[in-house]
């Protein structure tokens, strides 16, 4: 018997990765590339957006790009501080709310304020939840959940964790994409990706389209979700259920 048709994706998660190299094959300098990239964001977005897909965390400063050169840290900080200020008008006016998640300390005084209006002026919005991770690592979010916990004197439990990490408000990725080629995680939603099913294009970020949206959705839909039971168990729970998470242990 084929595996039921399982539901599309509420929550996509994407490492947009490829920008540099978008640029190097035009001969432009890699900020170009991460303009661009800008753009492909805008365009998953509304892509997301109308395909009624509920959460969408994308991946856009990590941890450990503090690492390079020193103008494109800055240009990409300028970036995102343009970025906010041009496309939060038409985000909120599509029903979208901004989440940051990441690490505020290291980031500039702009870049916060920028930041925290965003997520303020579009806190109502249900249409759907846009998280930006930026300054942010997976295990950061872990180390600084368990010290959270640890200062308050709570036990640390899975559930105690997982309510105090950067993504509590929305539930575990569905589906997590990564552009540009590359098959590895570079410590992005190490705990929240436990069970979710990954889809690797060779697509350079700023060439990811809706196409492309489509098939790493439809790759998604042809999978069979087992969170550790067997096939047999999955088809005979009919109908298949609207999302399923990992359960949590308390
Ligand atoms: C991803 O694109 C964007 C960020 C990491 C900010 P890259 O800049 O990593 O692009 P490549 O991997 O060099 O092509
Ligand atoms: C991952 O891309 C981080 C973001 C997309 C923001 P990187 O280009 O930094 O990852 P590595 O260094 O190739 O693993
Ligand atoms: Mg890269």
């Amino acid at each position: 018997m084929p595996p039921a048709a399982a539901a599309a994706p509420h929550h996509i998660a994407i490492v947009m990765d490829g920008n540099g190299r978008w640029a190097r094959q035009r001969f432009l300098p890699r900020l170009a590339g991460h303009a661009q990239g800008v753009d492909s964001l805008r365009r998953c977005v509304r892509a997301c957006v109308a395909r009624g897909v509920g959460v969408l965390t994308v991946f856009a400063f990590s941890s450990e790009n503090w690492n390079r050169p020193q103008d494109e840290v800055s240009g990409l900080m300028g970036l995102l501080a343009k970025a906010l200020a041009r496309e939060v008008p038409e985000l909120s006016r599509d029903g979208v709310c901004v989440r940051f998640v990441g690490e505020k300390a290291g980031l500039s005084g702009n870049v916060r304020k920028g930041l925290e209006q965003a997520e303020s002026l579009t806190a109502g919005n249900t249409r759907l939840v846009l998280n930006v991770c930026f300054n942010y690592g997976g295990r950061w979010d872990i180390t600084q959940a368990a010290a959270r916990l640890a200062a308050r004197g709570e036990p640390i439990t899975e559930a105690s964790l997982h309510a105090a990490m950067g993504l509590a408000h929305v539930p575990d990725p569905d589906l997590v994409i990564r552009t540009g080629g590359e098959m590895r995680i570079s410590n992005f939603l190490l705990w929240q990706a436990a069970y979710s099913e990954f889809f690797f294009s060779d697509r350079l970020w700023p060439d990811f389209d809706e196409a492309a949206l489509d098939e790493a959705i439809a790759s998604f839909r042809a999978r069979e979700r087992r969170f550790g039971r067997t096939s047999e168990q999955v088809q005979q729970q009919q109908p298949a259920p609207e999302r399923q998470t990992e359960p949590l242990r308390a």
